[in-house]
């Protein structure tokens, strides 16, 4: 490993520390819980002036030249497909080519542009496919093959290359080149497959963090394989069916999502959720902030081994399933079946849906849900989980699942008149009865609050289900902070 990653590898102990001291600092007993009853319609009226997600161009044509030229330059040709207007100072353009291979490109006002990733054929590059982590060696300038020095120096509009390596890819040699020039404040960095076509563009320092971040199969299994023992989803469902069910008392179940990497508010309410004695707990996704095993390993289940004493249902969030959305963390540590699956308890049936990953196609998975809708016991009750809220209910347009996909996924709720949807991803608790069915989102498990669903909704929560022969009770769990202890 050359001189610059291994100044890395010295640093991340000490980083380690920084943040271990940070969570220590601030002690979990500060949060107290309050009971109430749910629902929480209420939403404040948008303020377009404050509004990040602003559209200000609609068309590619109203871009500045600026713009548009380096857009051109980087990524000649193609089709613009979409243009996100991500905060007021960026964009994200997304392109498609004839070949089915699409882009898309982060980029300033300014022209500068300090992202850009290559999906092929709605596929990122799967892991190891950029690089093996800890593969990479440094190389001569000489020795980078003359056709990929020639791309770089086009793309680039640079021919100041300072450094080269290599690294191991699943199937190919990866060539990394470093230029200065193209990116203020920092150089950029160029990933090639050897035959000089290019696979990923960065920022010098986003490609270094790339490289130490990116793990291979094996070593996923090395760290998370063991949890499988205990978290495999058939191994929980089985736990859960062995429980007789006792009518009299029926089911209670908790659901949470996005707790991420808040450990003082997730180890609170570990611990809370654990004295209501659930049947089992339904997380509804981004139980990590990045999908990385490290994350895994110490944010869910360094948590959860420490304070469960539920079982644990997840639902894969978009920040569960890697850059490549394949989910291979998430799959190493819930087993095959974790993504899409349904189980009966009681007197119900509860369906768990991926609608983040890209291992997961979610009009064929809709196709898969109405028969499992169609085939539910009569009398059952109907319960299903998605990460993705559906973006036809107009609140929550902003943060949610593709429009067309989220009407397809409503009208299938409806037509099975499904009793409750419990989703995440926005990190509030928002109600909404739409089109016959009810809708909770519950993204309040310790990742920062949306801010515009007032003191009943921008708060840290969980909720408590209870299904009994008499219907459907729930309670809102909510975490606030006790200043007098603070
Ligand atoms: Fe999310």
């Amino acid at each position: 490993m050359n001189g610059k990653f291994k100044n890395i590898n010295r640093l991340l102990p000490l980083l380690i520390i920084f943040i271990l001291s940070g969570d220590g600092c601030r002690k979990s007993s500060v949060y107290q819980e309050r009971i109430s009853e749910p629902g929480n319609e209420y939403v404040e009226p948008v303020d377009p002036a404050r509004d990040d997600n602003e559209q200000l161009f609609t068309e590619y044509d109203q871009f500045p030249n600026v713009v548009k030229q380096k857009i051109e330059q980087v990524l000649p040709g193609g089709k613009v497909d979409n243009i996100v207007h991500w905060g007021p100072f960026r964009y994200v353009v997304y392109k498609s080519y004839p070949d089915g291979h699409g882009s898309k490109i982060y980029i300033y006002l300014t022209g500068i542009i300090y992202q850009v990733a290559f999906i092929n054929g709605n596929l990122m590059e799967r892991p190891g496919m950029f690089f093996e982590r800890g593969s990479e060696r440094e190389i001569a300038l000489q020795s980078v093959p003359r056709k990929i020095m020639i791309n770089a120096g086009k793309q680039s509009g640079s021919d100041n290359f300072l450094r080269a390596w290599i690294a191991v890819s699943e199937q190919d040699t990866t060539f990394i080149v470093e230029l200065t020039g193209f990116q203020e404040n920092d150089t950029t960095a160029f990933a090639y497959r050897s035959d000089g076509i290019l696979k990923m563009l960065s920022s010098a320092a986003r490609m270094r963090e790339g490289l130490e971040r990116l793990w291979t199969p094996a070593q996923i299994e090395e760290l998370l394989g063991p949890y499988r023992m205990k978290y495999n989803i058939d191994t929980v469902i089985n736990r859960i069916k062995s429980k007789p069910y006792d009518p009299q008392k029926g089911c209670r179940f908790v659901v949470l999502g996005d707790s991420r990497r808040n450990l003082p508010v997730w180890e609170t309410m570990c611990r809370s959720i654990s004295n209501k004695k659930p049947d089992f707990v339904v997380d509804t996704g981004d139980l990590v902030n990045e999908s990385e095993p490290e994350q895994y390993d110490r944010y869910l289940f360094g948590v959860l081994d420490k304070y469960e004493k539920f079982n644990f249902i997840p639902v894969a969030g978009n920040h569960d399933i890697g850059l490549d959305g394949q989910a291979t963390s998430y799959l190493t540590s819930f087993g095959p079946n974790s993504l899409n699956y349904f189980f009966d308890y009681g007197n119900a049936r509860f369906i768990i849906l991926d609608n983040c990953s890209r291992v997961t196609d979610f009009t064929k998975q809709l196709e898969i849900t109405d028969r499992w809708l169609s085939q539910t016991p009569e009398g059952y009750y109907k319960f299903v989980f998605a990460h993705y809220p559906p973006g036809n209910v107009e609140k929550w347009f902003y943060h949610a699942m593709d429009y067309e996909l989220s009407e397809k996924f409503t009208a299938l709720m409806t037509k099975h008149h499904v009793d409750h949807v419990f989703v995440g991803h926005i990190h509030a608790y928002s109600t909404a009865h739409f089109q016959g069915v009810d809708y909770s989102v519950t993204g309040g498990g310790g990742a920062e609050l949306h801010k515009q669903y007032g003191p009943r909704g921008s708060i840290f929560h969980y909720l408590i289900v209870d299904v009994t022969k008499e219907g459907i009770k729930q309670q809102l769990v909510q975490l606030y902070k006790n200043d007098r202890v603070e």
